[in-house]
């Protein structure tokens, strides 16, 4: 297929690109660069062996994105543009709106006037709340986000919803990421966060190359196994592979379909600083600190929708995950800046 990718330079993007490449895809990159490096695209090149088309282009850009549907011809759109930083998204509420409503609204009016409708969106677990129960289940309902990043995933979703409701030509598959971590085997593409990190992943992997001085652990006192936050981590390949995979469902014109792409598996933040310890013979320095505002205790999967439907299912265990974050982290201290 004919695939435009949103925001293809970024973390899950560029290991998404790898692997619909590898599938035998063609792949038109379109990325404004806000929070990646043109360098994740140079080195998908050398992964997969071909040169990566790509359009600096900002989504809201209307133009720009006429340009580029004048210049190919699309069989999807993987959309995974967008702004994703919990905390800045709660300062800076317009620029979370504008950025992730309305540029997937001027993306989603190119794209049905070019008859291009079909669309596979990346949400994530935070449209669940505070969970109804665990495993979460997609018939979960929706819970209250308590940011704006939040809001703008459930708020896209529903507009995504609305519009294949009211014209069946088109084909949406809501992918639900639970929490995305490891990078390709390659060391060569991986995370690369602006500043200190907020997620537990790429903080235990900078404190473990030297740049922190020790990780926190937001709460010990949360009613779980050993007191701190369970999640469900999920290598990153595994997740670009959950794409190639919806693909298939929008081939067989799914109309709405709606999967949560996690390991079903919860792991504490214990777990994780032992896993990584173990997987990569390094001692990570901790201390406990107060617990995170908006946190919730436990968040994990039932993956089994994508297992029956999409055929798809996890393959990386957490120890795979913990030693690739590393090799990544290992390999370009400074992320794409080295
Ligand atoms: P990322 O920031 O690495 O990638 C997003 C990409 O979109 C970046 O390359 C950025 O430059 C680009 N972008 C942002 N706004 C744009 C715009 N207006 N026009 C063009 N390009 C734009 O983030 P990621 O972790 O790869 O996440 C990809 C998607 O998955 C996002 O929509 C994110 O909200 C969602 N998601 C991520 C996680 C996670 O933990 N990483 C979890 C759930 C959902
Ligand atoms: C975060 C986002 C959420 C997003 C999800 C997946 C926040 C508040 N929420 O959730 O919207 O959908 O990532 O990308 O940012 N932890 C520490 N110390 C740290 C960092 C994290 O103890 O320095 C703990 C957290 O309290 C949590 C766990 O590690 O229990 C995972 O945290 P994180 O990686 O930020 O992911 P989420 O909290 O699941």
């Amino acid at each position: 297929m004919n695939i435009l990718v949103t925001g293809g330079a970024g973390y899950i993007g560029s290991h998404t690109v790898v692997e619909l490449v590898e599938a035998g895809h063609d792949v038109v990159v379109v990325d404004n660069l806000v929070n990646s490096s043109k360098k994740s695209l140079d080195r998908v090149a050398r992964i997969v062996n071909k040169k990566i088309a790509f359009y600096e282009a900002d989504i809201r850009d209307r133009e720009k994105m006429e340009k580029v549907f004048s210049e190919n011809q699309f069989d999807c759109c993987i959309h995974f543009a967008g702004l994703k930083a919990v905390g800045e998204s709660v300062a800076f509420p317009w620029e979370y709106y504008d950025n992730n409503i309305n540029g997937t609204l001027v993306l989603l009016d190119v794209l049905r006037k070019n008859g291009c409708k079909n669309i596979i969106f990346s949400s994530s677990a935070t449209v669940y709340g505070t969970p109804a129960v665990v495993p979460i289940t997609e018939d979960c309902p929706k819970g209250q986000c308590t940011n704006p990043y939040g809001q703008t995933k459930s708020m896209l979703e529903q507009i995504m919803m609305d519009m294949q409701k009211a014209d069946p030509e088109w084909n949406v598959v809501i992918l639900r990421y639970f929490n995305p971590i490891g990078a390709h085997k390659s060391g060569t593409i991986g995370e690369s966060p602006n500043g200190i990190p907020n997620n537990l992943m790429p903080y235990i992997t900078q404190v473990a190359v030297g740049k922190l001085k020790e990780l926190g652990i937001f709460g010990n006192d949360y009613d779980t196994p050993d007191g701190t936050g369970v999640r469900d981590y999920i290598h990153v390949v595994d997740l670009a592979n959950g794409h190639v995979k919806a693909l298939k469902a929008i081939e067989n014109k799914c109309g709405l379909a709606v999967y949560n792409l996690g390991t079903g598996h919860g792991y504490s933040v214990l777990d994780i600083v032992k896993a990584f310890e173990e997987a990569n013979g390094i001692k990570l320095p901790y201390v406990i600190k107060p617990r995170r505002p908006g946190d919730i205790a436990v968040c994990y999967s039932d993956p089994s929708k994508a297992e029956r439907e999409l055929d798809w299912k996890a393959q990386y265990d957490i120890t795979d995950m913990c030693r690739d974050s590393w090799r990544w982290q290992k390999q370009n201290p400074n992320g794409y800046d080295d």
